[in-house]
């Protein structure tokens, strides 16, 4: 038996976008699919009637337009419509199924996709990976804060990492993860399932940590009383309405912004330490 999926489409807005991307960011729905004058969200039939009182509260004159998808196999229509995503001109991100769609000669990050998040066809993992090309030092030690598939860290052991240790607080993900170091070939990526808000030392050249403002902001705090931060960080999971918020907490814990990147609403930010005599 398959299950059912509400679809709900609405005439897109830049407003809309945004408190749809912000359900999406906090897990109350699957997917938001944005075409030239709609967005569309997918959410299982069973939440329905949560998600449509939330609909109400965020959209009290909204409208939009209900339907119901009689379950099929979702799972292979989505797996053939997984394509690879090419991040620079020799390096990109595929399923395995598709490994041989990738010109010989150019690098390739596997990804199973699987529960974790991270298939680099969101514009959060994709504006980081784009960032890291040029900011990652070869040999660079790196610390892959919320690292859901594993995909930043395998990008970065490609991209000359001397070594990466990712942390994610989703026990989930453990096969995911360890199935996509497996299939990439980098089995020597160390790991732990662990709260980075706890954590008390981020030793480390380079941070790199797609997660959501309200994570964010208080991890920069934390680097106030940590023992080690990391002298680079790219910042992403961050929309253009949080630069402000951002810039300001980096500068209080002494990074200065080298490149904002943009994609739709979403940004990522690479920022480094200020030098203890610059301004
Ligand atoms: C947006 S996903 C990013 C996944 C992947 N790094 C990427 O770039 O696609 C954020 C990840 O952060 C993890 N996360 C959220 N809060 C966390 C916390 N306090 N400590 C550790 N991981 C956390 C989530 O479980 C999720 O896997």
């Amino acid at each position: 038996m398959y299950q059912d999926y509400i679809k709900i489409k609405f005439s897109k807005n830049a407003k809309t976008a945004e408190a749809l991307d912000l359900l999406m960011e906090s897990g109350d729905i699957l997917s938001v699919e944005e075409a030239k004058d709609v967005l569309t969200i997918l959410d299982l039939w069973e939440n329905r009637e949560k998600l449509i009182e939330k609909l109400h509260e965020i959209f009290p004159q909204g409208k939009w337009e209900i339907t119901k998808l009689d379950g099929c196999d979702w799972d292979q229509k989505w797996i053939d419509g997984f394509q690879p995503i090419r991040i620079n001109h020799r390096l990109w991100v595929t399923p395995p199924w598709q490994m041989d769609k990738i010109p010989e000669n150019h690098e390739k990050i596997i990804i199973n996709p699987g529960n974790a998040f991270g298939t680099g066809t969101h514009e959060s993992t994709y504006l980081a990976l784009k960032l890291m090309k040029g900011f990652l030092i070869p040999g660079d030690e790196v610390l892959d804060l919320g690292c859901g598939s594993g995909i930043l860290s395998i990008a970065a052991m490609k991209l000359g990492a001397k070594h990466v240790h990712a942390i994610d607080n989703d026990p989930e993900i453990k096969d995911n993860l360890n199935d996509n170091f497996k299939q990439n070939e980098l089995e020597e990526i160390t790991w732990e399932i662990r709260d980075i808000l706890a954590m008390d030392s981020f030793p480390g050249d380079l941070a790199l940590i797609n997660i959501q403002k309200h994570i964010i902001l208080p991890l920069l705090e934390r680097f106030s009383i940590a023992k080690e931060i990391p002298n680079r960080v790219i910042l992403a999971g961050l929309l253009n309405v949080h630069r402000k918020d951002i810039r300001n907490a980096l500068q209080k814990r002494g990074y200065k912004i080298l490149n904002i990147r943009r994609k739709k609403e979403w940004i990522a930010v690479s920022a480094v330490l200020r030098r203890k005599n610059e301004a």
